[in-house]
C-alpha cells in the first residue's frame, strides 16, 4: 500500500521547545524503515522534515487570548494542503508531530480529501490524557495544542483568514464522529463543552472499569462500520512510565500495550485513513535513565501497530 509521510517539526502551540526534533528521532530510530522493509509499504514524502519557517511570521501577538496565533494557523494550513494531496491519491496518510495543534491540518486535509474522493465523512479516533477541545475562550493557557478539536468541529470559529478563518465546512469534523480515548486531565471548560455536545469519550476510568477489549469495542461501534477513519494519538494517553519525554505527562495513563491495542483494534477496521503521532519531546525527561529513548521507542510502537505489524 502506498503511505503518505508528513513530518513537521512544528513547536508552536505550546511554550515548550524540542517537540519540533520529534520527526528526525523518530526516523532516525528507524521507523519509516520498519515500515518499508518490514511492513511493505510504498512511501511518499519521506525525504524531507519540515518546519513550515516560510510562513512563521516574526511579529504574531495574541488574538482572542491565543499564543502564537498566525503561526499556528499558517503552519496547519500548510499541513491541510499535504495531507489532503497524499489522501486525494488514495494513500493512508501518517504525520509525525510536532505538538497536538497540527491536527487541525492534518484532520481538515482527511476530511477535504476523503469527501471528494469517496463523498464520506470520516471519523476521528483521539487518543489523549487531554480533551484538546477548549475554545480560545475557555482556555486557561492561551496554548492552540489545547484547542485543536473545537476549530475542527467549528465549535471555534474566526472570521479572519490568518486565525483558522481559512478553515471552511469541507475541513470540518462533525462532534457525533469524534471518540476519545484515554481522557483524564479535562479543563471544567472542556467538560462542559463534552457534555453540552454530547461528545463520546472513553476516561481512563472507563478503561479501568471495562477493559480496553471492550472499550475499543464500544468506540467503534460509536462510530459505525466502514466509516473512513483518522486516530491522532498524543503520546501524553500513554502513562508517563512509557512516555515520560512530552510536554503535559499526566499519571494514571495507559499501559504500552493499551496503546498499542488501541492503534491495532483501529488497523483491524481496515476503515483507516490517517494516522497522527504528536508531543513527542525527545528534549524532556531526557536526563532521566532511558530518557527520550523509551519515549521514542514506545512512538515508535504505536505507529507500527496502527500499520498493521503486529497482525498474524
Ligand atoms: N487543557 C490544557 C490546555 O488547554 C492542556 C492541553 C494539553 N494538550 C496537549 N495536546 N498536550 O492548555
Ligand atoms: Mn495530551
Ligand atoms: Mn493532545
Ligand atoms: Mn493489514
Amino acid at each position: 500500500q502506498d503511505l503518505g509521510i508528513v513530518a513537521v517539526g512544528f513547536s508552536g502551540g505550546q511554550p515548550k521547545p524540542g517537540v519540533d526534533a520529534a520527526p528526525a528521532a523518530l526516523i532516525e530510530s528507524g521507523l519509516l524503515t520498519q515500515l518499508r522493509d518490514d511492513l511493505g509499504y510504498r512511501l511518499h514524502g519521506h525525504d524531507a522534515v519540515h518546519s513550515f519557517s516560510d510562513v512563521v511570521p516574526a511579529q504574531d501577538p495574541p488574538h482572542r487570548g491565543m499564543k502564537n496565533p498566525r503561526a499556528v494557523s499558517a503552519v496547519t494550513r500548510r499541513i491541510a494542503e499535504q495531507v489532503y494531496r497524499h489522501a486525494k491519491e488514495g494513500r493512508l496518510v501518517l504525520t509525525l508531530g510536532g505538538d497536538h495543534s497540527i491536527a487541525i491540518g492534518t484532520i481538515a486535509g482527511t476530511a477535504k480529501a476523503t469527501r471528494e474522493r469517496i463523498g464520506r465523512d470520516i471519523a476521528v479516533i483521539w487518543v489523549d490524557a487531554h480533551a484538546d477541545i477548549n475554545t480560545p475562550e475557555t482556555s486557561g493557557s492561551g496554548n492552540v495544542h489545547g484547542m485543536p478539536v473545537s476549530f475542527l468541529t467549528g465549535l471555534a470559529r474566526d472570521d479572519k483568514e490568518e486565525f483558522f478563518g481559512w478553515l471552511t465546512d469541507e475541513h470540518r469534523v462533525s462532534v457525533k464522529k469524534l471518540v476519545y480515548i484515554g481522557l483524564r486531565d479535562v479543563d471544567a471548560g472542556e467538560k462542559r463543552i463534552l457534555r453540552e455536545n454530547g461528545i463520546k469519550a472513553f476516561s481512563m476510568f472507563d478503561i479501568d472499569k471495562h477493559g480496553i477489549g471492550r472499550v475499543m469495542e464500544m468506540a467503534l461501534a460509536h462510530i459505525g462500520n466502514d466509516t473512513p477513519i483518522h486516530l491522532s494519538f498524543d503520546v501524553d494517553a500513554l502513562d508517563p512510565m512509557w512516555a515520560p519525554s512530552t510536554g503535559t505527562p499526566v499519571r494514571g495513563g495507559l499501559t504500552l500495550r493499551e496503546g498499542d491495542f488501541i492503534c491495532e483494534s483501529v488497523h483491524q477496521t481496515g476503515s483507516l485513513v490517517a494516522v497522527d503521532l504528536v508531543e513527542v519531546n525527545p528534549r524532556l525527561a531526557a536526563d532521566t535513565d532511558l530518557g527520550a529513548h523509551e519515549t521514542v521507542r514506545a512512538g515508535c510502537s504505536l505507529v507500527r501497530c496502527a500499520l498493521g505489524e503486529s497482525l498474524l
